[in-house]
C-alpha cells in the first residue's frame, strides 16, 4: 500500500497576505492527519513566508518551477539551490502549462528533474495527453514518451509522478475513475521499464478538476495514489476535504 500524497498547485494565484491567510486556517484542519503526505505549491513570492509557518508541521513545501542550472546569468530564473535555501522539499516539473505556454520539451523537463534531484529536491513529475492526442488514439504513446524521456537518469527515490490529462485541467471535466486507472496502470508499467524493481513503490497522483466530491472515487482506484489539485486547493475548506478523503481498507 502506497502512502497517499495530496498536493496543492496554486498556479499564479494569491498574494503573500492571501497565502498566509490560507495557511493559518488550513493547518489546524489537517494537523491530525498522519497517514498522508500533504504538500502545497504556492507561487515563488509566497514561499519564504509560508516556509516559516510550515516549519515543524505535517505540511511540506513545493515550488511550481525550477531552472536547469544552479546559478549564473539567467535573468528571471530561480535555481534549485535557492528553492532548497527557502525551505522547499519538492518542485513541480513538466506541468502541461509549462509545456504548452513556455515551450518546455521533454529534454528541458529532464534537465530540470536531474538538477533538482541533485540538489536534494523531490520532484513531482507531470505527464498527460491533450484532447487531440486522446481522440486520435495517441494517449499511451504520449504518456510513454513523456515518461521515458523525462526520467532519463532520474533518481527514483526523489520522485512522484502526476498524471494530468490536459483536457481535464481547469475544465471541470474530470477523467472517470476507469480512465484514470487505465492511464495510471499504463504509466506504472512504463515505469517498470525505467526503474525495474521500483515501479510498485512510486506514487502516481491524478490531477485535473479534482474536487471534494470526486476525490473518493479517484482515490479508490488501485493505481491512483494521490491527487494534484489546482482550483479546489485555493480554498482551505475544500483542500482540507480533499486531504481528508474517505480512506478505504
Ligand atoms: P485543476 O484542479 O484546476 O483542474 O488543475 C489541475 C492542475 O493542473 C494541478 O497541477
Amino acid at each position: 500500500m502506497r502512502r497517499p500524497f495530496i498536493a496543492a498547485n496554486w498556479k499564479m494565484n494569491k498574494t503573500v497576505p492571501e497565502a498566509m491567510d490560507f495557511i493559518y486556517s488550513f493547518l489546524p484542519s489537517v494537523e491530525e492527519v498522519t497517514d498522508a503526505d500533504i504538500v502545497i505549491a504556492p507561487p515563488f513570492t509566497a514561499l519564504f513566508g509560508i516556509a516559516e509557518r510550515l516549519a515543524g508541521t505535517n505540511v511540506r513545501l513545493s515550488a511550481q518551477n525550477v531552472f536547469y542550472e544552479e546559478k549564473g546569468a539567467f535573468t528571471g530564473e530561480v535555481s534549485p539551490l535557492m528553492l532548497v535555501d527557502v525551505g522547499c522539499e519538492y518542485v513541480l516539473v513538466g506541468h502541461s502549462e509549462r509545456r504548452q505556454y513556455f515551450g518546455e520539451t521533454d529534454d528541458i523537463v529532464n534537465r530540470k528533474i536531474r538538477i533538482a534531484q541533485k540538489n536534494g529536491l523531490n520532484v513531482i513529475f507531470c505527464v498527460g495527453e491533450t484532447l487531440k492526442e486522446r481522440e486520435s488514439g495517441r494517449t499511451y504513446n504520449v504518456l510513454r514518451t513523456q515518461t521515458v524521456n523525462g526520467l532519463k537518469d532520474a533518481d527514483v527515490k526523489k520522485l512522484v509522478v502526476a498524471y494530468e490529462p490536459v483536457w481535464a485541467i481547469g475544465t471541470g471535466k474530470t477523467a472517470t475513475p476507469e480512465q484514470a486507472q487505465d492511464a495510471h496502470k499504463y504509466i506504472r508499467n512504463t515505469l517498470r521499464e525505467v526503474y525495474p524493481g521500483d515501479a510498485d513503490s512510486i506514487r502516481i497522483l491524478y490531477g485535473g478538476s479534482v474536487t471534494p466530491e470526486n476525490v473518493d472515487s479517484l482515490m479508490a482506484c488501485a493505481d491512483v495514489d494521490g491527487a494534484l489539485v489546482g482550483g479546489a486547493s485555493l480554498k482551505p475548506d475544500s483542500f482540507e476535504k480533499i486531504v481528508n478523503f474517505t480512506r478505504g481498507n
